[in-house]
C-alpha cells in the first residue's frame, strides 16, 4: 500500500506494508540513514525522530500511524532554530565518542529545549532517560544541553 508522509518538509510517497516501522522506511526506502537502529524494541533511543515536534521511537512507529504529522529526522533538525543551536553546542562540547547514539540524543535534546527553554536537571533527566549511550557521554550531553539553552555550564560536569 502507498503512504505519503512529510519528512523534513518534503512529501514522500512510499509503497510498503503499513506495519513497517518508520525507521525502516527512513533508512531503507528513503535512504535517510542518520536515524540509527539500536535495539528495535523502544529501549535505546537511537532511532528517535520527531512527529510534530514530539520525540518518538521510530522503530516502534508503524508507517501507517504517521498520517499527516510532520516527521523530522536528524538530517532536517538543523533547519530549525533550536536544532541548529543544539547541533552547534554538540560540536562545541565535542559530545560524541563512537557517535552511534548521538542522532537520537540530539533529537531528544531538541524536543526538550523546544518546549522548555531553560530546563532543570530534572527536566533533562526526564527527557533524556530513554536515550542510552554505551560510551557514557552523559556528562557532555548535559553540558551541551545547558550550553544550547544559554545556561551556565560551569558546574555541568559535576551533575
Ligand atoms: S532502535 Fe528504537 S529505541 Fe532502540
Ligand atoms: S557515543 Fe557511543 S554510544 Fe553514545
Amino acid at each position: 500500500m502507498t503512504y505519503t508522509i512529510e519528512v523534513n518538509g518534503v512529501k514522500r510517497t512510499v509503497d510498503v506494508d503499513g506495519d513497517m516501522p518508520l525507521l525502516w522506511v527512513l533508512r531503507d526506502v528513503l535512504d535517510l540513514k542518520g536515524s540509527k537502529f539500536g535495539c528495535g524494541t523502544g529501549l535505546c533511543g537511537a532511532c528517535t525522530v520527531h512527529l510534530d515536534g514530539e520525540a518518538v521511537r521510530s522503530c516502534q512507529t508503524p508507517v501507517s500511524s504517521v498520517g499527516p504529522t510532520a516527521v523530522t529526522t536528524i538530517e532536517g533538525i538543523g533547519a530549525t532554530p533550536v536544532g541548529k543551536r543544539v547541533q552547534a553546542a554538540w560540536l562545541e562540547v565535542d559530545v560524541p565518542q563512537c557517535g552511534y547514539c548521538q542522532a537520537g540524543q540530539i533529537m531528544s535534546a531538541t524536543a526538550l529545549l523546544a518546549k522548555t527553554a531553560r530546563p532543570t536537571d530534572q527536566d533533562i533527566d526526564a527527557a533524556m532517560t530513554g536515550n542510552v549511550c554505551r560510551c557514557a557521554t552523559y556528562t557532555r550531553i548535559r553540558t551541551a544541553i545547558k550550553k544550547a539553552a544559554g545556561m551556565n555550564t560551569a558546574d555541568a560536569g559535576a551533575l
